[in-house]
């Protein structure tokens, strides 16, 4: 899609990542954008003004004060400008104060003047991240509807490893582009389980799998973008909500089976993300266990739990229905014939044997297959992957309206 017309305000502030975003401006303009860059002081330490006039073709703003920048845009006039703000590497202080509405410098009254959305890119060491402070934050922001985009996972320039990368430019783009794009999913519910279920076997112990809930969370979040009003019906994940979704949170398959048939019946699309535990502990005891009273061997009996999905596939009144599954050999196979034994409009499966893939991992592959056809989507964040799947999602949507709407007319 090409961003011609578009003028984008990219707010960098004081992070190491600050010397990817030239990358990020080079993506803007090459698809024609306009893009005015603000640094805050701390974003000077770490890159120049020259380096980011020149990508941009426009000189850099930095100061609430300069009178002669002032006098040709005033700030206020750049907040009513921008329509759309990017805030790339946004470190700890600044979120901090998003969330607060202080506005000590151009870039955060910017921010407060503006009424195009916001998008913020976090970056800070995963300590960070994590603290109790981000994360309120984080909520603030979310809740505010300032869209969050990552940060990623892995090793940082501090040393450590984990989650407080910002997410790359590619990816960066990629969101920004669908920030202007169609709203496929305009007026539309959309519920999407995500995340793994904890089966209890006693008080203190429970059976549980690898799910992140990433992928689940991307979806969400990649459908209220697209315009929907989105329920999350949430296993046991450590990730914050995905800006502008309703999130459940559940413990057991049976809690995720309850919680989606209470809300079914006003949705449009069913989404399930989430790696339900196939069975559960036939007797959870209400004690804990002794290890003294099992011996040395412990033998435990299991109980199947329902097949949500497959249940909301059977509704008389049912939703357009997408499953995902992860498969290891005869990948495709084994996904058709589950698309069709479970009922599902459409199915996205990938290749959890391939490494980088699935589980915890911060991207992924899949294909889409549908009763009409099949679409491969390679390697890419699961962000982007999820923003991929909603545009196709919605065509498939689309298309079954049509066909209910051709066959109640021949009838
Ligand atoms: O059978 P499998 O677990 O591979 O199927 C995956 C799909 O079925 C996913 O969409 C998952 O959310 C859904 N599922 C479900 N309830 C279960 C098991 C799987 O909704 N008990």
């Amino acid at each position: 899609m090409d961003l011609s017309g578009k003028n984008i305000l990219l707010g960098i502030t004081g992070g190491i990542a600050a010397y990817k975003t030239p990358i990020l401006v080079r993506l803007l303009r090459q698809a024609d954008a306009e893009v005015q860059v603000v640094l805050t002081r701390g974003a000077r330490e770490f890159i120049t003004p020259t380096t980011l006039q020149a990508v941009s073709g426009r000189p850099v703003r930095d100061d609430l004060w300069d009178e002669e920048a002032e006098a040709a845009m005033g700030h206020i006039e750049l907040a009513r400008w921008a329509d759309l703000v990017v805030v790339a590497p946004a470190t700890a202080h600044f979120m901090a104060t998003l969330a607060q509405g202080l506005a000590p410098d151009l870039l955060s009254t910017l921010c407060l003047a503006t009424e195009a959305q916001t998008v913020v890119a976090p970056a800070m060491n995963q300590a960070m991240w994590r603290s109790p402070a981000t994360q309120r934050n984080v909520d603030i922001l979310a809740r505010d509807g300032r869209l969050l985009v990552g940060p990623a996972e892995g090793e940082q320039a501090c040393g450590d490893t984990g989650p407080g990368r910002m997410v790359e430019p590619e990816d960066l783009f990629e969101v920004i582009r669908q920030c202007f794009a169609a709203r496929c999913l305009d007026g539309l519910s959309v519920l999407v389980t995500a995340g793994p279920t904890e089966e209890a076997i006693d008080p203190v112990r429970h059976i549980t799998n690898r799910s992140s809930g990433k992928q689940g969370y991307a979806m969400a979040a990649a459908a209220a973008a697209a315009g929907a009003e989105v329920t999350l019906v949430s296993g046991p994940c450590i990730l914050p909500p995905p800006p502008g979704v309703d999130v459940i949170g559940v413990t057991s398959a049976q809690d995720m089976y309850d919680a989606v048939h209470a809300r079914i019946a006003a949705q449009d699309l069913f989404i399930g993300v989430a790696a339900v535990a196939d069975f559960r502990p036939a007797q959870s005891t209400g004690q804990k266990i002794k290890k003294e009273s099992v011996g040395t061997r412990f033998e435990m009996a299991f109980e199947e739990n329902p097949d949500i999905i497959a249940s909301v596939a059977l509704l008389p009144e049912r939703p357009l229905v997408i499953g995902f599954a992860a498969e290891t050999q005869k990948v495709l196979e084994h996904a058709r014939e589950k698309r069709r034994r479970k009922g599902l409009d459409a199915i996205v499966v990938n290749d959890v044997s391939r490494q980088g893939i699935g589980f915890n991992s911060d991207s992924n592959a899949a294909t889409l297959i549908w009763a009409d056809g099949e679409l491969a989507l390679p390697y890419q964040s699961k962000q982007s992957l999820a923003q991929g799947l909603i545009r196709h999602i919605a065509d498939i949507f689309t298309a079954r309206l049509a066909g209910a709407g051709q066959e109640s007319r021949a009838s």
